[in-house]
C-alpha cells in the first residue's frame, strides 16, 4: 500500500480527491489531515473510513510536531490542498492567508524533506498568473503576476516549493488549475452561492459588469488530473490544469437561472471586487501530452448534475449556511 497524506482533505476539492482516489487507486491508503477551519467539514468525508483505506487526523499544517507525527509511518506521497481559498476574504484580512498558504507550506516542505517521500504535490491555482486580456491563455511559462492577497500567498508558496526542489532535491510538483465546481463546494464561491440563494428564494449578487471570464472545470476532472500528477508527474515540473470552458459571469448566471427555472429579476448587480481579475484561461497542453490527461465532463452536464446535487443535499448546505456543520466534528470524534 502507498500511504498518501492529503492535507485540506475536509474541504471541497480535498474531499472529492479522497473519494476519487479511493475509487480509482486500490493500492493507496489515504490519511486526511485538516485543521477544520470554517471551510472544513467532516461531513464531506462521511463514511469513507469504512473503506479501511482512509483515516482522518485533525491538525494544522502550521504545527510542525503534528505534521512530523504523520511521518511516524512511511509516507509515499503528500498532496497539499490545505489553504485559505476565498479571494474576497483575503481582501478583508490577509494574515491567515500568509500564515497557512505560505507558512504552512514551508512546514510541510521541511517535514517532507526531513522524513523523505516519493512525491510532493502542491495544489496551486491559475490566479497566480494574474489577469488576461481578451486573447491568449496561461501557459506554465506565463509570468507570475498575482493581484489579490490570496493569489499572492499561493504564488509565494509555489516559489517556496520550487526552491525546495532546486536546493534540497525534494521531489515536488506544482499544479495550477482553473475554477472548479461540483458537490461539497462551500457556498461562498459563486456557483454554490448562486444555486443555494435561488433555492432559498434570494437574489444572486453579480459583481460589476458581470463580464469577467472564468475557465470552469468539474472537480472530478481536476481530481483525475491530480491523481495522474501524483502517480506520474515529473519532479520539478509545473502542470496547468483547465476545463477548456470559458464563460462570462453573466453567461454562467443565466445558465444557473435556467437550470432552476428562474428569471433575470433574481440578479442583483453589486459593486465590483477590488482588482477583480478580468479573464482566466488555461492552456493544458503540457499535462495532455505528458500525462495523457484531458477534461471529460462537459459543462452543461456537469452544471445540471451539480444543481441536482445541491437540490438533493439541502441538509448539507443549510447546515453550512447556518454554521451548524461546525458541530459535526464533536459529534463524530468527541471534541476538537
Ligand atoms: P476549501 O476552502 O474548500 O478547503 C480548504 C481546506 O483546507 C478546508 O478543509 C480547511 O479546513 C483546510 N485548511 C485551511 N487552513 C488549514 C491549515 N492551516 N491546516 C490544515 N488544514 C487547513 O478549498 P478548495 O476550493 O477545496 O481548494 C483546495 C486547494 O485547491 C487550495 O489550495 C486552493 O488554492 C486550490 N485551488 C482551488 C480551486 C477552486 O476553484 N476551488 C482552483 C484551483 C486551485
Ligand atoms: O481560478 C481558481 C480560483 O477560483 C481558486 O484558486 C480560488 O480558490 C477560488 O475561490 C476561485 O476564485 P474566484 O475568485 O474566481 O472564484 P469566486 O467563486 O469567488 O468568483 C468567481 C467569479 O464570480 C469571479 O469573477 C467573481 C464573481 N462573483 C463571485 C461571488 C462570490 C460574483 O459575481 N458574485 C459573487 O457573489
Amino acid at each position: 500500500m502507498k500511504r498518501v497524506i492529503v492535507t485540506g482533505a475536509a474541504g471541497f476539492i480535498g474531499s472529492n480527491f479522497v473519494r476519487r482516489a479511493l475509487e480509482t487507486q486500490p493500492d493507496w491508503h489515504l490519511v486526511g489531515y485538516d485543521a477544520l477551519t470554517y471551510a472544513g467539514n467532516v461531513q464531506n468525508l462521511a463514511g469513507l473510513e469504512q473503506t479501511g483505506r482512509f483515516e482522518f487526523v485533525h491538525g494544522d499544517i502550521c504545527d510542525a510536531p503534528a505534521v512530523a507525527a504523520l511521518f511516524a509511518a512511511p509516507v509515499w506521497g503528500l498532496i497539499n490542498f490545505a489553504a485559505e481559498t476565498h479571494v474576497d476574504r483575503s481582501i478583508h484580512g490577509a494574515a491567515a492567508f500568509v500564515q497557512t498558504n505560505i507558512g504552512g507550506t514551508q512546514v510541510l516542505l521541511d517535514e517532507a524533506r526531513k522524513h523523505g517521500l516519493e512525491k510532493y504535490v502542491q495544489v496551486s491555482t491559475d490566479e497566480v498568473y494574474g489577469s488576461l486580456g481578451p486573447e491568449g491563455r496561461f501557459t506554465e511559462q506565463s509570468p507570475l503576476a498575482p493581484n489579490s492577497p490570496y493569489s499572492a500567498s499561493k504564488a509565494g508558496a509555489d516559489l517556496l516549493v520550487r526552491s525546495y526542489w532546486r536546493t534540497h532535491d525534494l521531489p515536488a510538483v506544482v499544479t495550477r488549475c482553473s475554477n472548479n465546481y461540483g458537490p461539497y463546494q462551500f457556498p461562498e464561491k459563486v456557483i454554490p452561492l448562486f444555486i443555494t440563494n435561488l433555492l432559498e428564494g434570494k437574489q444572486v449578487p453579480l459583481y460589476g459588469d458581470g463580464l469577467n471570464v472564468r475557465d470552469w472545470i468539474h472537480v472530478r476532472d481536476h481530481c483525475d488530473a491530480l491523481i495522474s500528477v501524483l502517480a506520474r508527474g515529473t519532479p520539478g515540473e509545473v502542470y496547468n490544469i483547465g476545463g477548456d470552458c470559458e464563460l462570462t459571469n453573466v453567461a454562467l448566471t443565466h445558465a444557473i437561472l435556467r437550470e432552476l427555472g428562474k428569471d433575470e429579476s433574481m440578479i442583483r448587480r453589486v459593486k465590483d471586487r477590488p482588482a477583480h481579475d478580468r479573464r482566466y484561461a488555461i492552456c493544458a497542453d503540457k499535462i495532455a501530452t505528458q500525462l495523457g490527461w484531458s477534461p471529460r465532463v462537459d459543462f452543461a452536464t456537469g452544471l445540471a448534475e451539480t444543481v441536482r446535487w445541491y437540490v438533493e443535499n439541502e441538509a448539507w448546505w443549510r447546515a453550512v449556511k447556518s454554521g451548524e456543520y461546525q458541530k459535526y466534528y464533536e459529534l463524530q470524534y468527541g471534541g476538537r
